[in-house]
């Protein structure tokens, strides 16, 4: 039967999910953060439990429910998503980097509450460390999975961010386009390789893009024999 089939294909690999926006500290009643929904990460993460891999899930907050059966690690900020990633690199077989990671954050987060002054005022960020090309410096035995939104996207800009993070796959939506992007139930992606373009895939469920990806990242799991 179908669901037997699929439990195989990722069954014993070790998989590391990122999912969520992070959250940036200005003040303690304040924050940075971005529109993530977290829902692709939580699909891909209920997905490849039920083709049988293992899954942690590193999570920014989010309102979703945790996938059964998937180990759940909280974390609030990008230097705290780096922090929980990095510590299980070791013994993750595939990682998949679909957290919207804050690019900056505060360069100070105040201890209390900023009171009003003048008309203007101005917030020195800084920027964060990239998690997904410090993974793909540190991997080892790794496959590794990166995501891209991107407005109006080049194949230049594509292949120069696989490229710079040094993922085996960069999966890229175009969040400028209908049914794609943040909060919504459907995405439309295009998965592209270090030969470029791999597979364009139509308007789908966001499980439906977790199931199709996790394959393709099945058959190159096991054909590198990892
Ligand atoms: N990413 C990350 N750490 C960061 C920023 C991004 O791990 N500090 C990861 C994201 O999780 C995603 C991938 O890098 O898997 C691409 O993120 P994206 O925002 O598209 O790329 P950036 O390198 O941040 O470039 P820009 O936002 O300028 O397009
Ligand atoms: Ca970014």
């Amino acid at each position: 039967e179908r669901m037997f089939a699929e439990r195989k294909l990722l069954a014993g690999k070790r998989m590391l999910v990122t999912a969520g926006g992070t959250i940036e500290r200005i003040d303690p009643v304040r924050y940075l953060t971005n529109d993530s929904s977290g829902k692709m990460g939580y699909a891909i993460a209920e997905a490849a439990g039920r083709m049988g891999a293992d899954v942690t899930l590193v999570t920014a907050k989010t309102g979703l429910a945790a996938p059964e059966g998937v180990r759940v690690i909280p974390v609030i900020s990008a230097r705290d998503m780096l922090e929980a990633v990095m510590s299980r690199l070791d013994e993750s077989d595939i990682v998949i980097k679909s957290a919207a990671v804050a690019d900056y954050r505060p360069a100070v987060q105040e201890a209390r509450k900023i009171k009003k002054k003048e008309d203007t005022m101005t917030i020195t960020l800084v920027k964060n460390e990239d998690i997904l090309q410090t993974v793909g410096e540190n991997r080892t035995h790794q496959f590794v999975v990166g995501f891209a939104a991107e407005t109006a996207p080049t194949e230049q800009m594509i292949m120069d961010k696989l490229m710079r993070k040094n993922c085996d796959l960069l999966v890229v939506n175009d969040v400028s386009l209908d049914g794609a992007g943040f909060g919504l139930d459907t995405n439309i992606v295009n998965v592209y390789d270090r030969n470029g373009l791999l597979e364009a895939m139509p308007i789908l469920s966001k499980l439906e893009v977790a199931e199709k990806l996790l394959k393709l990242v099945a058959a190159r799991v096991s054909a590198a024999g990892s």
